[in-house]
């Protein structure tokens, strides 16, 4: 009988020198920078760069990169018409879309080599964001707000999110928010962009098969589920019985366990108190309540190594900055593209063709029958 790794559990798919995760230990390392380390000093564009580039920036490195990121940020007029087009969609169908779009429109669409990808990676981890901002605003029947150029990644994303200049702290928080979700391996998003990339495609092309895999709710669509929860909830005092009625009728309950993480992941931790102290400020500690609760009737679950994961706070930390449950994934997107671009380079790197086998378990011998006789 052959060996079948369902769902590709446990299995190494080549060398990577981009992230490293220790599963049982709760631990993410960055170009070997743990995440704590980074999540307490670095920006999310020094990080982008550390990912892209293999090490820290100089100051003078970093003074480009940005400038390299500031010259991205506008958007050609007709994504924003396809946006338009596509609007009423599901978020995440119009960011396909509109990657799509801005790629197609780009002169390295077709060209998969890594100086070309390098320079076309950086602009799109621009470009996306300020795509999530316009299809936002766009959504509700505003005019999109074209970006600033004396703004952070993190500020003028909220700023082109909602047309005023973020608190500085609301932006750090999103900073913070954009690092956490940098990189992450082989997930599943990852792997379909090095699939992609594996077969020679270009950068957009990767770029849109990751945005696709991201899409379903056991990946990107975790953190709405569980915001979705918290307000189902309501009150501090029905989550656990709630968490009961869910488990006992085997619902998994969204933002916990990890296909990797077996303890905490580390993510989460950074998340906990961010979310505490700004459902603080904001004056809703009502939800950081009921996720602490929601935690308390998960701990069983900790022996069979069912954790809180990046998910679980995030979706409390987005919606008391004002960001809708609908572009939670898309956030996640916005974050997630300098570990793409990364990984996409990396396959050009060295490539090898990835291409599994299945184990075919139907029949072999049936015989054709005419259609009348079916
Ligand atoms: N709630 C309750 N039980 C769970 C949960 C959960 N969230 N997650 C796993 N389990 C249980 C499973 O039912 C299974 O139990 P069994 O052995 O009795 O059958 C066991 O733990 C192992 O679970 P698997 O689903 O086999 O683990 P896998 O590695 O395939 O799945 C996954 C990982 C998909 C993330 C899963 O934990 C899940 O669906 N979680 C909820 C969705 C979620 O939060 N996703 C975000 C992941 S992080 C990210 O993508 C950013």
């Amino acid at each position: 009988m052959s060996k079948i790794g369902t769902g590709l559990k446990g299995v190494v798919l080549d060398e990577t020198r981009i992230a490293f995760i220790d599963g049982d230990a709760g631990k993410l390392v960055y170009r070997g920078y743990n995440i704590h380390d980074l999540a307490q000093h670095a920006t999310f564009e020094e990080t982008s760069y550390l990912l892209l580039h293999g090490a820290l920036p100089t100051r003078d490195q970093l003074d480009m990169f940005e400038e390299d990121l500031r010259n991205a940020r506008a958007i050609p007029r007709s994504v924003i018409d396809t946006i338009d087009r596509v609007k009423a969609a599901h978020p995440m169908d119009i960011l396909r879309t509109a990657v799509s779009a801005v790629t197609a429109l780009d002169e390295s669409s077709n060209d998969a080599r890594v100086d070309v990808a390098l320079p076309a990676g950086v602009r799109l981890i621009a470009q996306v964001a300020t795509i999530v901002a316009a299809m936002h605003r766009m959504r509700a029947g505003k005019e999109p707000v074209a970006p600033r150029r004396d703004l952070g990644h993190a500020a003028n994303f909220l700023y082109m999110m909602f047309g005023d200049e973020p608190a500085a702290e609301d932006a750090k928080i999103i900073d913070l928010d954009l690092v956490l979700h940098a990189e992450h391996s082989s997930n599943a998003s990852t792997f379909a962009a090095r699939v992609a990339a594996g077969t020679g495609a270009d950068l957009g092309s990767a770029i849109v098969a990751a945005i696709a895999t991201l899409k379903g709710p056991f990946h990107g669509g975790a953190a709405e589920a569980v915001q979705k929860t918290v307000e189902e909830i309501g009150d501090p005092e029905r989550a656990v019985e709630y968490i009961k009625e869910k488990t006992e009728a085997g619902e998994k309950v969204m933002g916990f366990g990890h296909r990797v993480y077996k303890t905490e992941d580390p993510r989460a931790s950074e998340l906990r108190g961010v979310a505490q102290a700004l459902g603080h400020q904001k004056g809703n500690d009502r939800w950081f309540q009921i996720l602490t609760e929601i935690e308390r009737a998960m701990e069983p679950y900790r022996a069979k190594g069912i954790y809180p994961n990046v998910d679980f706070y995030a979706g409390a930390v987005y919606s008391l900055l004002g960001i809708p449950e609908e572009q939670f994934i898309p956030m996640f997107a916005v974050g997630r593209m300098p570990g793409w671009v990364a990984h996409v380079l990396e396959q050009y790197q060295d490539n090898v063709l990835i291409r599994p086998l299945l184990e075919y378990t139907g029949p072999r011998h049936l015989r054709y029958v005419p259609i009348d006789r079916r």
